[in-house]
């Protein structure tokens, strides 16, 4: 909070145009700009799991930097996963190669609700830490802590992995709603404990991932998911930093989506900006969205798909370039490097 008066973050083009302000140039992450796209990040991770990468803080630091170093990027993302917070509250569970999150003793009851307990800043000191150390490296470069949403942490732990149709979980969605309610309020709980702690320690800025929530039709979203949303965004507002929301297979839930309460929202590839400026109530920036998967054309196509995301941004009270969803593994960081200049460039009023 303070950290933005104090170390020139407050003229953060990222920053800025979170909050719609005008800006030198539009501002540029990536989703998972950190990870296996990058030779370095897999020599750091080399024998070392997931979830154990994840309470490390001088791993957390150097792997949340290796983007920063390489990219003109806007800003940096906390090299974490939306699981941390659960298995630091004690759920069984792992994240396997190549697959995602899998739970041992998938919650599906009562009992199984029983397991979750409130995240205390004590069961995350490694992130208390982690982030200390990059509000120090970072400077004036802002750094965005982030947590899974309720819902679809709800499918993993539903589920017991991840899954494509949701079975289980929209079973309980539709047929136990007082449990699916019970179960959704202790996940933001612990959405919520998981910010506070990230902007505690220094974050500038928070993510909210509903990547799966795009399963849900609207009439649902309204009833089984936005009141949890929304009381997330409530409970972080007097943070005093900008909430991104972002998920997949969101274009019939975009105007729901903004009004749950964030200052931005994500919008996948699916959906062209000007169009989702329509979709989302007045107010917002947006946050998007070239397809990860241009990155494997030639470059004279992602120049050009980039300058349409930028012309179409343009349309939005603010902007923030960034793909429709993650860096995929096989993507050439050298593409990355080009794209993040180049839209610095094309942008540079
Ligand atoms: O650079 C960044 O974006 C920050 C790091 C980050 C990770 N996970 C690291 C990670 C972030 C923001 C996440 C969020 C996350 N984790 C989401 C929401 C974002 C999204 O992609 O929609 C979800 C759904 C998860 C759950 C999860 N964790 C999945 C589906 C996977 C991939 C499994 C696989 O191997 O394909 C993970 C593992 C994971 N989280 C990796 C990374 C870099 C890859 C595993 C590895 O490098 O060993």
């Amino acid at each position: 909070m303070g950290r933005d008066e104090s170390a020139g973050l407050a003229g953060s083009p990222f920053l800025r145009a979170c909050r719609r302000r005008p800006v030198p140039h539009t501002p540029v992450w990536f989703m998972r700009q950190a990870g296996r796209s990058l030779p370095e990040y897999l020599r750091v991770r080399e024998g070392v799991a997931m979830l154990e990468s994840c309470t490390r803080p001088d791993m957390i630091v150097e792997i949340t930097m290796q983007p920063v170093r390489r990219y003109a990027v806007d800003a940096a993302i906390f090299f974490s996963d939306i699981m941390v917070p659960l298995k630091a509250i004690g759920i069984d569970l792992d994240i396997k190669p190549g697959v995602g999150p899998v739970i041992a003793d998938p919650i599906r009851d009562a009992a199984g609700l029983a397991t979750l307990r409130p995240l205390e800043p004590d069961d995350v000191p490694y992130v208390t830490e982690a982030v200390g150390g990059l509000v120090g490296e970072l400077g004036s470069t802002p750094l965005i802590g982030f947590a899974g949403a309720p819902f679809t942490l709800a499918s993993y732990l539903i589920e017991g992995g991840p899954s494509k149709n949701h079975d289980h979980t929209k079973a309980l969605m539709y047929g136990e709603p007082e449990l699916w309610h019970a179960l959704m309020e202790r996940l933001a709980d612990i959405t919520i404990a998981f910010l506070k702690v990230q902007v505690a320690a220094g974050a500038s800025a928070v993510q909210l991932f509903d990547s799966w929530v795009g399963a849900v039709a609207p009439q649902d979203y309204r009833e089984s998911v936005l009141p949890h949303t929304s009381r997330i965004f409530d409970e972080v507002a007097d943070l005093g930093v900008p909430r991104i929301h972002f998920g997949v297979g969101t274009g019939e839930l975009l105007g729901l989506m903004g009004e749950a309460g964030a200052d931005v929202v994500g919008v996948d590839w699916r959906v062209p900006l000007d169009e989702a400026v329509r979709r989302v109530p007045p107010g917002k920036a947006l946050q998007g969205n070239l397809d990860p998967a241009v990155l494997f054309a030639p470059w004279e196509v992602v120049e050009r798909r980039a300058r349409d995301v930028l012309d179409r941004g343009r349309t939005a009270e603010g902007h923030v370039f960034n793909l429709g969803h993650g860096v995929l593994p096989s993507t050439d960081p050298d593409m990355l490097a080009r794209l993040a200049d180049f839209v610095h460039e094309a942008s540079a009023r």
